[in-house]
């Protein structure tokens, strides 16, 4: 049987979510707006779940129908059997979307499709499954657009980007799954060195490394399909090949990637997160200025400080503008940026520079890209 999967995505994150889902051989993947869109057996969204690093959640599309009014969501939702997936003793929670449709109040839309499935179930079972916002057993998404529904389940859980290695967090950590995005666009491959000279808890080098040595970044989490009543002896079995392939596929290969920091403190910190993921990377407590002159050439991958929450942005932004201007080799920086006026005074004006809009949390960002020649 075949399903339709939704892998969501951070704002301008989608075109590498589509190229990293169809490097790993996911069948017609095409990517949307918010995220990307692929089908396959119930195991694809396993494997999704799995191996993408830069997806924030998978979610399987269970029922897509018309909602031209409030009552039709909630007749059509009564009328669909779920029950090969939740049964009354199953949590659930419900979230909900809305864009050019005349049903439009997105909390209306949640209690609705909830009270839908709840009334059902009670006219099934004399029983039905409670609410939990906080960690459901099942988490349904309904999307409206143009007056036609679409219902998800999520089966990731969690979001993805809690890959279960961050001990700690550091000053204003990327997400993990932003960071793998950054590491794909910025063209890094493995065999070329990775640096990160203001690394905080060490995110972007520790993806770069996860990514490098294979590591499937959802290797020993847990995920919300695995609380679904469906998941019973043959889909474990299904998902436990899966996950003893991924063990099979990590290399101990030696890693060219390199983190720094000003802050001997944040060091310590980014440590412990590279030891609980399992990777290997160099790492020294030092401030930017002290890589000049860096003879060696690769790829400089980095989040400055910026905005109001860190000091010290002038004089990273500075030293970035040094190292540029002063390197030799062939270097491509990768900096991520979410000061406008510092971006003007520092990045703007190098020769070929070009950016890609991303958005991290609720700053809107770019992503700035200089090769040195
Ligand atoms: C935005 S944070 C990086 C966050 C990181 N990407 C993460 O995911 O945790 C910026 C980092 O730059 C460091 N920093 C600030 N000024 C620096 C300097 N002049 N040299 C080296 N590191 C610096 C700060 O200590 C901070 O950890």
């Amino acid at each position: 049987m075949s399903f339709k999967f939704f892998a969501t995505a951070a704002k301008g994150t989608e075109g590498a979510l589509r190229d990293e889902l169809r490097e790993l051989k996911f069948r017609r993947v095409k990517a949307t707006r918010g995220g990307v869109a692929f089908e396959g057996p119930a195991t694809e969204g396993y494997r999704a779940c799995l191996w993408s690093r830069i997806a924030m959640r998978i979610l399987v599309e269970r029922a897509t129908f018309a909602c031209p009014s409030e009552r039709a969501l909630y007749d059509r939702v009564r009328e669909l059997d779920l029950g090969d997936v939740i049964t009354p003793q199953h949590t659930l929670a419900v979230r909900a979307s809305s864009s050019q449709s005349y049903v439009s109040h997105t909390q209306f839309i949640a209690q609705k499709t909830k009270d839908a499935i709840v009334d059902g179930m009670r006219e099934d079972f004399g029983e039905r499954s409670s609410v939990d916002i906080h960690d459901p057993d099942l988490r349904l998404f309904v999307h409206i657009n143009r007056d036609e529904c679409t219902l998800y389940f999520d089966m990731s859980g969690e979001p993805l980007h809690l890959r279960g290695w961050r001990a700690r967090g550091g000053a204003a950590p990327l997400k993990e799954t932003l960071a793998a995005a950054i590491v794909r666009l910025s063209g890094w491959t493995k065999d070329a060195l990775f640096l990160d000279p203001m690394c905080g808890s060490g995110t972007l080098a520790i993806e770069a490394a996860a990514m490098a040595c294979k590591r499937a970044p959802g290797l020993g989490r847990a995920f919300g399909f695995q609380r679904w009543a469906s998941y019973d002896d043959e889909e474990i079995a299904a998902w436990k090949s899966l996950e003893d392939e991924a063990r099979d596929c990590v290399t101990s290969d030696t890693l060219n990637i390199v983190a720094s920091d000003s802050s001997p403190d944040t060091i310590a910190i980014a440590e412990d997160n590279a030891r609980q993921a399992g990777v290997r990377i160099a790492f020294s407590s030092r401030n930017v200025t002290q890589w000049l002159p860096e003879e060696r050439g690769g790829w400089v991958v980095t989040n400055p400080p910026y905005g109001q929450r860190l000091g010290g942005s002038d004089e990273a932004y500075l030293a970035l503008d040094t190292w540029i201007a002063k390197v030799r080799g062939v270097w491509t920086f990768s900096i991520l940026s979410g000061a406008p006026e510092l971006d003007g005074a520092f990045l703007e004006r190098k020769r070929g520079a070009r950016w890609h809009a991303l958005r991290n949390g609720d700053l809107d960002c770019k992503l700035w890209t200089i090769a040195t020649r």
